[in-house]
């Protein structure tokens, strides 16, 4: 006779309380406890990690910059199995590095040493890693597991759909633009239906350098270069490219110089920026970048609803400030049969490279209109800015497609998740400083759907602070997934509780204010909506932090006025979060963020991911660990040495029940 369940009631736990303190804390009852940090090991026989700056090898351990993260179950007997609650498998990425901790004593500066660079390109991409619950009823990782893997940033990729083979992605480690090299700063992720892992590839404009080319370069490639962040004299991130004359080195330069793309590194840029697939269940399969999903700052991919007969949607957001919304709807229609395909990747073929590319337009009515990404768009196969030569180009070049069609401008677009029973899309818009409340420049003033801008006014100086707060906006089809109109609200503004009205419309209290919402994931076992922060803003008084959220539906929310397309009108109606159906649910260490999360499919065990604690330690104070903005997870008992690291953390309820409740 099974005991019986535990009473439950959905946001049932005592809220956690803000907090400053160098801990991961959560509520009453319940119990957390790291599983994977940086540098642990991977597989069986890879030395343990000292953390003390010497360590190396990180393509067999875990890399930095915990992100993004989906769990895939396995059966007993080790087998794909969507439902397997005791074995399974996380995925997750890993954005970049903290790259202070990763030396002895802080990182060379330019030119860089090769060995240091191997260090910093392996310790970005993706892990897989097996978790498997023990006889005490927690997960830990096995490092003897057959589907332990990990990707980084020169492993080898195949390039799918529309743009493979298009001349924009000729390099000279591909003449035939069929492949590229390694997958960089990753940061959301999404599940399809088929179970294999879509990681979205965010800044990785950044990790290029550029030259002064402009006379090498067509007049075309120099605008594609200037709306993705890559003007002439344009310096990397990391310096890679400076580690060598090797080519997994000078790769990292796009500087224009043969006479040909065949002849040097112009547009290895063009590899990166897609929704990147890989099959978690066969660490030998090949990883696909899925162009027709389209090339900007990928966050995540959710997925609408299963209908069978019907096409699948992906909505996906673009975080820059004044970016867009897209949407990829596939050519094939749903077979629940590709629930459990025999070949995933054959299957990510199918859906994910026939389709259509969208992006959203919200009108102040509560409309919105998809706008489709094609020649078949008069305003894109007309646009004077930029001739789109086909539809490769199109989707290498969305960004530029989305401007020509005239859609929303939003203030940051982050993570996406699709509510598991409505099938209203939800997207956090992190913040944008830049948004305005007047001014001359027209795209860049509030509107319906990015309402906030905030005025400080200080001894009569006025100081325009953008949308700092960020907000949660909603979306429902008028249709199936391939619908071109959909209804919109907000459904949450961002906000300190103690802000006056006109910030605070959301009315949050002490138990559920927070800002800069990012992370955001429906648990699909409880329905819950878990809202993860990357904050500044209210950093002077919590950490980052994780809430747990019962939304309703697109329109409940609020409805805020823009009068005269400019001013912010207090005139918030609709229901608002009560501490019964928004409460905090975590708070994490300091100079964290808080990203990433999974649970198992009986909603048993969560998984959170912890990124960059003790951000802002500085290669100064790496002689005193005193100094250290965190020594987390050192200090809650976790692994040698007292330098920062980002984590996997697993939580359970004490009791045995749901997570949440
Ligand atoms: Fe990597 Fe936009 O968060
Ligand atoms: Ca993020
Ligand atoms: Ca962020
Ligand atoms: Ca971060």
């Amino acid at each position: 006779q099974a005991a019986a369940a535990p009473a439950e009631t959905l946001l049932g736990f005592k809220p956690v309380a803000k907090s400053l303190a160098d801990a991961f804390i959560v509520p009453e009852g319940y119990t957390a406890s790291v599983i994977y940090a940086k540098g642990d090991p991977l597989f069986a026989g890879v030395a343990a990690f000292k953390n003390d700056g010497t360590d190396t090898g990180y393509d067999q351990r875990a890399g930095d910059h915990h992100d993004g993260m989906q769990y895939f179950g396995l059966s007993a007997a080790g087998q794909a199995d969507q439902a397997g609650a005791s074995r399974g498998l996380l995925a997750m990425n890993h954005e970049y590095i903290e790259q202070v901790t990763l030396f002895a004593a802080g990182p060379t500066a330019l030119p860089r040493p090769a060995a240091e660079a191997d260090i910093e390109i392996a310790c970005h991409g993706v892990s897989v890693v097996e978790v498997a619950k023990g006889s005490n009823g927690r997960f830990a990782t096995v490092q003897t597991s057959p589907f332990n893997r990990r990707v980084t940033a020169e492993t080898t990729i195949e390039l799918a759909g529309p743009a493979r083979g298009s001349s924009l992605l000729v390099t000279r480690f591909s003449t035939d633009g069929t492949r590229t090299r390694g997958t960089v700063n990753n940061c959301g992720t999404g599940k399809t239906p088929w179970g294999t892992l879509l990681t979205g590839e965010e800044n990785w404009s950044g990790y290029f350098k550029r030259g002064s080319d402009a006379a090498a370069r067509s007049a075309k490639e120099i605008a594609a270069l200037t709306r993705y962040g890559r003007g002439v004299n344009a310096s990397s991130r990391y310096g890679w490219e400076t580690a060598g004359t090797d080519d997994r080195y000078a790769r990292w330069d796009i500087t224009a110089t043969g006479a040909s793309a065949a002849a040097d590194y112009r547009n290895e840029v063009n590899g990166q920026g897609y929704m990147t697939e890989i099959n978690p269940y066969d660490r030998n399969s090949v990883v696909k970048k899925r162009t027709a999903t389209g090339r900007f700052a990928h966050e995540g991919a959710a997925f609408s609803l299963l209908k069978t007969g019907k096409p699948l949607a992906i909505y996906m957001g673009d975080d820059s400030q004044f970016e867009y919304i897209y949407k990829y709807v596939s050519d094939a229609v749903w077979d629940p049969a590709d629930a459990k395909p025999a070949d995933p990747m054959a299957t990510g073929d199918k859906y994910l490279d026939k389709g259509k590319l969208y992006v959203a337009k919200f009108n102040a009515d509560g409309t919105g209109t998809w706008l489709e990404l094609s020649m078949a768009n008069p305003l894109i196969a007309g646009y004077s800015t930029y001739a789109f030569a086909d539809q490769a180009d199109i989707l290498v070049n969305a960004r530029l497609a989305a401007d020509a069609a005239g859609a929303t401008k939003m203030d940051r677009p982050e993570w996406s998740s699709t509510h598991p029973t409505t099938g209203d899309i939800y997207f956090t818009l992190t913040n944008n400083s830049s948004r305005v409340a007047s001014g001359s420049d027209a795209s860049k003033l509030v509107d319906a759907a990015n309402p906030r801008s905030y005025t400080d006014v200080k001894n009569g100086t006025s100081t325009q602070k953008g949308n700092v707060n960020g907000h949660i906006l909603r979306l429902a089809e008028q249709g199936d997934a391939n619908a071109t109109t959909f209804t919109w609200d907000v459904y949450l503004f961002g906000s300190e509780a103690g802000a006056i009205a006109s910030i605070n419309l959301s009315g949050l209290t002490d138990v559920n204010d927070f800002s800069s919402p990012d992370g955001l994931q429906f648990a699909q076992s409880t329905g819950i909506c878990w809202i993860q922060t990357d904050d500044g803003a209210y950093n002077d008084m919590t950490n980052d932090q994780m809430l747990a959220a019962l939304p309703g539906r697109v329109g409940d929310g609020g409805k805020v006025s823009v009068a005269n397309g400019s001013v912010l009108v207090d005139t918030y109606v609709g229901k608002k979060p009560t501490s019964d159906t928004l409460k905090r649910f975590l708070v994490g260490p300091k100079g964290c963020e808080v990203t990433g999360v999974a649970e198992t499919p009986d909603g048993k065990v969560m998984f959170v991911n912890i990124q960059h604690p003790g951000e802002g330690t500085a290669v100064g104070d790496l002689g005193d660990p005193g100094k250290y903005v965190s020594q987390w997870p050192s200090n809650s008992g976790y692994g040698a040495g007292k330098r920062p690291r980002s984590a996997t953390v697993m939580i359970t309820k004490n009791d045995g029940g749901r997570i949440g409740t």
